[in-house]
């Protein structure tokens, strides 16, 4: 067998934090190879990109997730005991009452939610001086969030419950203040949620039979058994913190039709399904997640080289999207390419690839392109806004990343 293209030095751990989403594209470039080993935390980990690498990645009878996420991440982002970390039968299970909750009926009802937040939303921006989008778009989305999981918020815990699930996204990819913001604040949210649990199981509060918040505090395990509180409030979260995160999207979607201003009108109009392929190219050119992980189950070869059983594999989900192998001028953005998609689970990876009931691939993408779309609808023509001279550039150093001036718009205005 061929060795993998082996990065020399102790470990790369400091290059990750400083190169953030280039890290594996960087590598792949530098050796050459789609397959590329380096350490990571004191531990020797392979970098693999492109789409056969998704392909391999998803294959389950080669790679497992439990013990894969660090204890800094599940501490801040993921949570523990939740479906990201299952594998075989009792991720299955855990991911069909996910997929349960996406049925086209659920879908409807989110998406009635979605329009008449921003239309409350829009009527408070005609008042306000200055919008931050970044900033609204999240609590916008928190709103939506728990309306469609049936969590009770209450106005005045708002802003509290949104910086939360915010914070706990920012500190993927953090080191120091924004990592140690994302603990508290999960802390502070299975607290909140773990109650909610409570509070439904004890019939003090009537949760609808199709919201999260019933499905997941009445969802057995294959054993019979209710999830224990805690797991119960880390899959909870699993969907509400995700729907926050749209935000991210929503924003850099400001920035496209901002950029794009010629695309705008075709946005809005929907000309053949014109919309659609501006939220994929959206999902597909900016940066969010920045690679997967999972541990090799048992030694296997693969084009040549041996993946050693326990490794730690990185599966490149921005490289992938921007690889020039896969898209044509990957560094543009042109929505147009999305009318010649081949629609392949492996070349488009913004939010994982393979299958939603067998593999880990995103259970909320559906909902993430909905929301995208009627968000987009009204940022691209139901309203009409002023963009000030801002710094609208975003890092590719800091992983989640944003616009600098988290968009700022003035003088919103029904069209
Ligand atoms: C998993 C990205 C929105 C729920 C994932 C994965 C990624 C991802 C990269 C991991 C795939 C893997 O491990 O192979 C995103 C992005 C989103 C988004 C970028 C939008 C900003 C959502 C939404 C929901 C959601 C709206 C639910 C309401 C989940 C769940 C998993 C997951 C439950 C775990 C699936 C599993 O382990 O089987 N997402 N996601 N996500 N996502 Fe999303």
């Amino acid at each position: 067998t061929n060795t993998v293209s082996k990065e020399e030095g102790l470990d790369h751990t400091l290059s990750l934090l400083k190169e953030g989403y280039d890290f594996i594209p960087n590598r792949v470039r530098k050796f050459d190879s789609k397959i590329v080993e380096t350490r990571i935390l004191g531990k020797k980990t392979i970098c693999i990109s492109g789409k056969d690498a998704a392909e391999i990645f998803y294959d389950t009878n080669r790679f497992k997730r439990k013990g894969v996420a660090p204890g800094r991440i599940q501490k801040s982002l993921f949570g523990e005991g939740g479906v990201q970390g299952l594998d075989g039968e009792e991720h299955r299970h855990r991911k069909a009452m996910f997929m349960s909750l996406m049925s086209s009926e659920c879908l409807k009802v989110l998406d009635e939610i979605t329009e008449k937040q921003w239309q409350i939303a829009i009527d408070k921006w005609k008042s306000m001086d200055a919008v931050v989008l970044f900033e609204e778009a999240e609590e916008i989305m928190c709103r939506i969030a728990c309306s469609w999981a049936g969590v009770p918020l209450w106005a005045k815990d708002l802003e509290l419950r949104t910086m939360d699930l915010s914070a706990m996204i920012d500190a993927f990819g953090a080191v120091g203040p924004r990592h140690w913001e994302g603990r508290r604040a999960r802390t502070r949210t299975e607290r909140w949620i773990s109650y909610m649990i409570r509070q439904v199981r004890t019939g003090k509060i009537a949760a609808d039979e199709d919201t999260a918040l019933y499905q997941i505090a009445w969802h057995e395990d294959p054993k019979g058994n209710l999830l224990d509180i805690k797991t119960a409030a880390v899959e909870l979260i699993n969907i509400l913190r995700p729907i926050v995160a749209i935000g991210r999207f929503i924003t850099f979607g400001a920035v496209a039709l901002h950029e794009n201003p010629e695309k705008r009108n075709k946005v809005f109009t929907d000309e053949a399904g014109y919309r659609q392929m501006f939220v994929q190219e959206v999902r597909r050119y900016y940066p969010f997640g920045p690679f997967l992980g999972a541990l090799v189950r048992e030694k296997f070869t693969w084009k040549g080289y041996e993946f050693k059983k326990r490794t730690l594999v990185l599966l490149d989900i921005y490289g992938t999207n921007h690889s020039p192998e896969l898209w044509e001028y990957p560094d543009i953005f042109w929505p147009e390419r999305f009318s010649e998609w081949d629609g392949s689970p492996f070349n488009f990876i913004p939010q994982g690839g393979g299958e939603y009931d067998i593999g880990h691939r995103c259970a909320g993408e559906g909902i993430t392109v909905q929301i995208m779309n009627t968000s987009l609808k009204y940022l691209s023509g139901k309203i009409d806004y002023d963009v000030p001279l801002q710094d609208l550039n975003y890092s590719k150093l800091r992983i989640p990343s944003i616009p600098k001036s988290r968009f700022i718009m003035k003088n919103v205005r029904h069209v």
